[in-house]
């Protein structure tokens, strides 16, 4: 029982690496896992109760909206907005930023932007979804409402990023800048246990994920590399393995853990691709850097990138580091 270390232990340990720290990153850490717990909860109970399918709406980037999407962005609202560190959220089941009204909020340093459910089309089939965080320290004077300019900062700047996978079991997994930490839900004990520390994705890999019903309209460069991926070479571990789980979340834990790329690159429906930079890619992209791999939009590293609008989308290839550069390789070549 002796080395269970729970992630508010965690925390807090890692917090005093940091001089001058207050506990408040710490505190807004603790209120995510809160609202993991609760959303957790809710979808174990997916088939038995009044909560899957449809609630006949539409988000503005003209998604319909599942009840589970809109669940977990209540909680995850709820949870931020009530712990004092948080002057506003981004989501993307919001049409705009939010900037909590309390003084104690405006007061606060921090914002967060989040997926609050990512494969959200999975959750009738019972299969593994996730939540994804993104948080930055905010540019506007503190004791003002949050402005749109909070949220609309480079990935670099991210202070902490993260995702909740609520799979065969419960995980969350973070950065603070300083490794990717893994933990696993105890749900006897209602505690997330450290499970993974230190993650570092495999620098090879051979499994590819992607959409491959979108192949006819791939850029060039995309449909030679999936012809890469399916060619016999043996000493190259070729052909890989294809596997697309379709929640970004479950998609990219897997490849962590054992090495492997993501794609989601331009197709006819989303011409700069399907995934939102500020909500999916950048976290994603802090974390597997982190994890020594590598997120591109297969011109320009991810982190990088300067957000011009809230629910941007931005072509997506993250996972082992010799991957990605062999992706990259592929779309500069057929561009010339
Ligand atoms: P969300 O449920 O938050 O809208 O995200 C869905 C995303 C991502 O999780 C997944 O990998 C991708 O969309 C799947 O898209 P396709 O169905 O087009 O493959
Ligand atoms: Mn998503
Ligand atoms: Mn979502």
């Amino acid at each position: 029982m002796t080395d269970i270390r729970t992630l508010g232990e965690f925390i807090v340990e890692k917090q005093n690496d940091f001089p001058h720290a207050s506990g408040e990153l710490s505190s807004l850490l603790g209120s995510i896992k809160l609202a993991a717990k609760i959303v957790n909860r809710e979808i174990n109970k997916a088939g038995l109760a009044d909560i899957t399918g449809s609630v006949g709406k539409e988000n503005v980037q003209g998604e319909e909206q599942q009840k589970l999407d809109l669940y977990a962005n209540d909680k995850f609202k709820a949870a931020l907005e009530a712990r004092d560190q948080v002057c506003g959220i981004a989501s993307e089941e919001e049409d705009q930023a939010v900037s909590f009204n309390r003084q104690v909020n405006r007061d606060a340093k921090y914002v967060v932007l989040m997926d609050p459910l990512d494969g959200s089309s999975n959750i009738d089939v019972n299969v593994s979804v996730g939540t994804i965080f993104s948080i930055y320290r905010r540019i506007s004077p503190v004791g003002s409402p949050a402005t749109d300019a909070d949220f609309l900062q480079p990935g670099h700047l991210q202070v902490a990023a993260g995702y909740v996978i609520y799979g065969s079991s419960t995980m969350l997994v973070y950065t603070t800048g300083n490794g990717v930490h893994g933990f696993t839900y105890d749900p006897s004990l209602g505690v997330f246990c450290l499970s993974h520390e230190n993650m570092q994705i495999p620098e090879d890999g051979h499994i590819y994920s992607i959409n491959e019903g979108n192949y006819i309209r791939f850029p060039l460069g995309i449909k030679k590399y999936l012809k890469y991926c399916q060619e016999c070479v043996p000493q190259d571990n070729r052909p890989y393995t294809s596997r697309y789980i379709g929640s970004l979340v479950a998609d990219f834990h897997r490849n962590l853990l054992k090495g492997g790329i993501y794609l989601y690159p331009s197709t006819a429906t989303y011409p700069n691709g399907k995934l939102r930079l500020l909500y999916e890619c950048n976290p994603m992209a802090l974390l597997i850097e982190q994890a020594g791999g590598r997120a591109t939009d297969g011109q320009q590293r991810i982190l990088d990138l300067i957000p011009t609008e809230l629910h941007q989308r931005v072509p997506f290839f993250v996972g082992s580091t010799n991957m990605v550069n062999k992706v990259e390789a592929f779309l500069h070549e057929s561009d010339e």
